[in-house]
């Protein structure tokens, strides 16, 4: 093998020879590399380490990124969005990051932000502080301005890599939890700052304290973000944790923790908490949510209901993610490179990356061409050693790793192989292994969070005449593309231990990952690519298109009887409403679905979807109404009244004090959390107790569904309740069938239709549309409107707004009868008893033409009560369904 010292062609461009004594701008031109690409560092200003690239810092902040909580970080348009617009969970294109070389410039760092990113200024720098506490016979508050002058400062070079990285292989064998990393999620830089255990060992740890908990500023729907490593490797100089301020000689960016973080070499990117506000010392792991239900591989038999449904999994800290494990790519060829075999030289060089984890070196990367059955060895080049010999200041910080032997940072593979050879290959595999022989594995280990995906990275090749047409496994995010996706498609079981390949003479081996059952949404066989100008040409209520998994569905059809009002469909005409519609249908809605397929979005819509250019809604800082019909927009825990055991009034803050929420009487607003224990978003409709014409905020009477033995509990409302006073929750609307324009006259479906009483009928918390609509009407004293109101609960205490009813109807007796009936009345109850039934209603209620029923409450209670009314005689226009 050759010396890898001697020869940079495998490492694209990686290794610069600059002088760092000179501010970047004044650079002199890099000196061309010797031949043999030896060191040439006679001059003392004249050093053999790799430097950062040449970057250009941005200065636009982008329009996708105006109407954000981040509205104030200038980002690379290159990026490649995983997550939409917002929060900003970004990659470079492959190539371009490994072109950048050893170091990546901070705009092509990758991000992994859980939330908005806290606004510092560079004046506020110096005084930032943060805490040493909990089990520390010395606990600190240290500014930033003291951590700069009062410790020891080093710089050191360092990757990171997000524990998703390569997480789109696993989500195209079998959906996980998580959003879709290519292999670009890895980055390096040098980063200045100071030894944590420096920090640590001042604050005098007490005996029996074994972790060190870290807290960001971020605060996010399950408090700061925050984890825990462990205190013995804290104070382990061979560990090299840092706390840093600076990346690549320059002040953090805000997406990568300006002013202030940790720095955990060896480990998931995920340790190394940013903004950093507070370290703790205990005796246990961090019982921050993030530690919990983040960063864990689970054993993969757990499905993603189990999780969801046993807490168990995620507090088993054995499944808790730290080092990481070795992990390679292969970056040339690129996705969809060809190459002619007859031209050129006649081998083709494959270049790539790998990395392991806790400080372990790579000792081999390893080629086939033919499956595995026999593998080539590939040159490995390790830059970080260069730094090794280097021992100076460097960014203000010391440089010393010369007695140190840990890697804490990527290095670069390549091999010269021969066309004729890839010619005769169907693939091209790369795997590594590292100091412990801990080697790549050929099968992927699929998780619920799928995290830590490191099977043999595998780069198909397809054949055209003289061409060679080279092919990745995916592509980032929803961008389509790579051979796994096709493979898949063409009905090929990507989990049959051969890459979804049939065997000559075989038939599919049975799958070791148990493919979800798919409800098949798509017309089979219709092949009608749709652009994204004719998608957006749809963006109308009269022909509403909208998008689900890539596939493009006209709803016009469906206005008139879709059961949640045409206002939902017209809301997500234009847009991808993927996650909302699959949130809250059924199967049956799902299945539903085929009638009003009309396409696929071709590649360049998808891409443009996927990056989120959608719109981004008005400026809520000039908006008369908070809701948006099309666009979730954020309201703020303002406070939380316990009205009992189980119910809640939530006041949320809208944007600002002379905004209303832009709610007509009788709908309702769609709502949107994320689940605690797998992050798959929660939507479900509420409608607000608060008078719609407040101004500045609006009230949610919410019942808190708790977990009993029974029952899993319901996950909106008891993530709602584990919401932080301050912390934000999304909404989206109106939505729904039904509106109350007054004086009887009602829009059902967007038809006008006059009535000359109500029958309310509601179960539990059913009753807040309800009583939006009965206070309309009994407000008014020109609006004559009967209201008769059958409310069922079981208990006296889970009668909600029972004084509010009251204060309504007080000197209303003509207008209005209020009827509560118990299921487990006490004995002093002189109330109606049991529940709801048709009988009630026979006998409280008169049925003509001119009345309407309003019904909300549980599933079951809904279903009785449409068959009895349909048996008394009821039809169904006469029935509104909230
Ligand atoms: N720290 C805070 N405070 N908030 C976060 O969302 N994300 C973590 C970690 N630290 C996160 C954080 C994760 S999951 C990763 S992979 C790294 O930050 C990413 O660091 P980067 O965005 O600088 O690349």
């Amino acid at each position: 093998m050759e010396d890898p010292n001697r020869d940079s062609q495998g490492v694209p461009e990686a290794i610069e020879k600059l002088d760092i004594q000179k501010p970047r701008d004044a650079l002199p031109p890099t000196p061309p590399e010797t031949d043999d690409g030896a060191s040439n560092s006679s001059a003392d200003a004249q050093v053999d380490i790799p430097l950062p690239p040449p970057s250009t810092t941005p200065e636009k902040v982008l329009d996708v990124d105006l109407k954000t909580p981040d509205a104030h970080i200038p980002r690379d348009p290159r990026l490649i969005r995983l997550t939409g617009v917002h929060p900003f969970n970004v990659e470079a294109p492959l190539t371009d990051l490994f072109n950048e070389g050893f170091l990546t410039s901070p705009e092509l760092f990758y991000v992994r932000n859980h939330g908005a990113v806290p606004e510092v200024t560079d004046a506020e720098i110096p005084n930032w502080e943060f805490t040493v506490e909990g089990m520390v016979d010395n606990p600190l508050t240290i500014s930033l301005r003291q951590l700069m002058s009062e410790y020891e400062q080093i710089t050191c070079p360092i990757t990171l890599v997000c524990a998703g990285n390569r997480r789109k292989e696993q989500n195209v064998v079998r959906k996980t939890k998580g959003f879709s990393w290519g292999a670009a999620g890895v980055s390096t830089a040098l980063w200045t700052g100071v030894a944590l255990s420096e920090v640590i060992r001042r604050a005098e740890p007490k005996r029996k304290a074994k972790y060190v908990c870290m807290e960001g500023a971020d605060k996010l729907p399950n408090g700061y973000y925050g984890t825990s490593v462990k205190l013995n490797w804290v104070l382990d100089p061979n560990r090299g944790v840092m706390l840093a301020y600076n990346m690549n000689g320059e002040t953090l960016t805000p997406d990568h923790g300006k002013p202030l973080r940790v720095v955990i070499p060896g480990q998931i990117g995920g340790r190394s908490v940013k903004w950093l506000r507070k370290l703790i010392l205990t005796e246990d792991p961090s019982d921050n949510w993030y530690h919990i239900y983040d960063n864990r591989v689970l054993p993969t038999m757990v499905s993603p209901e189990q999780s969801a449904n046993d807490p168990k999994w995620w507090t088993d800290e054995r499944y808790a993610i730290y080092d990481l494990n070795p992990n390679s790519a292969i970056c040339f060829p690129v996705h969809e490179e060809q190459v002619s075999i007859s031209q050129g030289p006649e081998t083709y060089r494959a270049r790539g990356y790998a990395y392991s984890g806790g400080g372990r070196r790579i000792t081999r990367v390893e080629i086939t061409l033919d499956k595995g059955k026999s593998w080539q060895l590939a040159n490995v080049e390790y830059p970080e050693d260069r730094y090794r010999e280097f021992e100076r200041d460097l960014y203000g910080g010391r440089m010393d790793m010369s007695w140190r032997e840990s890697c804490f940072c990527w290095c670069f593979w390549w091999i010269d192989l021969n066309k004729e050879d890839l010619k005769n290959a169907k693939d091209i595999f790369v795997r590594s292994m590292d100091e412990s022989m801990n080697v790549q594995p050929r099968d992927m280990y699929w998780s619920v969070l799928g995290m830590m995906n490191n099977p043999w990275f595998r780069v198909t090749i397809d054949i055209q005449g003289d061409t060679m047409r080279f092919e990745h496994p995916t592509q980032p995010a929803l961008m389509p593309g790579g051979w796994m996706e096709r493979v898949k498609k063409a009905g090929g079981n990507l989990a049959n231990g051969f890459w979804g390949e049939r065997l000559e003479g075989e038939g599919q081996e049975a799958a070791k990952v148990d493919e979800q059952k798919e409800i098949c949404m798509i017309k089979e066989g219709l092949k009608v690519p749709i652009t994204i100008d004719e998608l957006r040409k749809h963006d109308t209520a009269e022909e509403p298109w909208f998008v689900l998994n890539g596939e493009v569905y006209d709803g016009t059809k469906f206005l008139e009887e879709h059961p949640g009002g045409a206002q939902s469909i017209v809301s997500a005409a234009g847009v991808d409403a993927t996650e909302e519609f699959m949130a809250i249908h059924s199967e049956t809605a799902k299945t539903m679905m085929t009638n009003y397929h009309i396409g696929s979005l071709d590649d360049a819509a998808r891409t443009t979807l996927a990056a989120g250019e959608t719109e981004a809604g008005a400026a809520s800082e000039t908006r008369e109404h908070f809701l948006q019909p099309k666009v979730w927009t954020k309201a703020i825990l303002h406070g939380k009244k316990i009205v009992s055991w189980d119910t809640r009034i939530f006041t949320f803050k809208l944007d600002h004090a002379e905004q209303k929420l832009g709610l007509p009487v009788g709908q309702h607003l769609m709502v949107r959390l994320h689940d605690p224990a797998t992050r798959e978003a929660i939507i479900r409709s509420y409608t607000p107790i608060s008078e719609i014409n407040d101004l500045g905020y609006m009230d949610m009477l919410v019942k808190v569904y708790f977990a009993t033995n029974g029952s899993k509990g319901g996950k909106m409302s008891m993530a709602m309740d584990s919401l932080p006073i301050g912390h934000f929750i999304e909404m989206k609307g109106p939505i729904g069938k039904f509106e109350y324009k007054g004086e009887g006259l009602c829009l059902i479906g967007g038809k006008e239709r006059r009535i000359k009483s109500f029958v309310m009928i509601c179960g539990g918390s059913g009753i807040t549309p309800i009583y939006q609509v009965f206070r309309a009407v009994m407000r008014d004293r020109e609006d004559r409107t009967k209201c008769t109101i059958l409310d069922g609960n079981r208990l006296f205490e889970d009668i909600l707004v029972k004084e509010e009813l009251e204060a309504l109807s007080e000197g209303n007796d003509a207008k209005c009868k209020i009827l509560h009936t118990l299921t487990r009345a006490p004995g002093h109850w002189t109330g109606l008893r049991g529940r709801i039934t048709g009988k009630l209603v026979e006998e409280h209620c008169v049925r003509d033409q001119e009345t309407l029923v309003l019904i909300c409450g549980p599933e079951t209670m809904e279903k009785a009560m449409h068959v009895a009314l349909k048996e008394q005689g009821w039809q169904d226009d006469q029935l509104m369904f909230f």
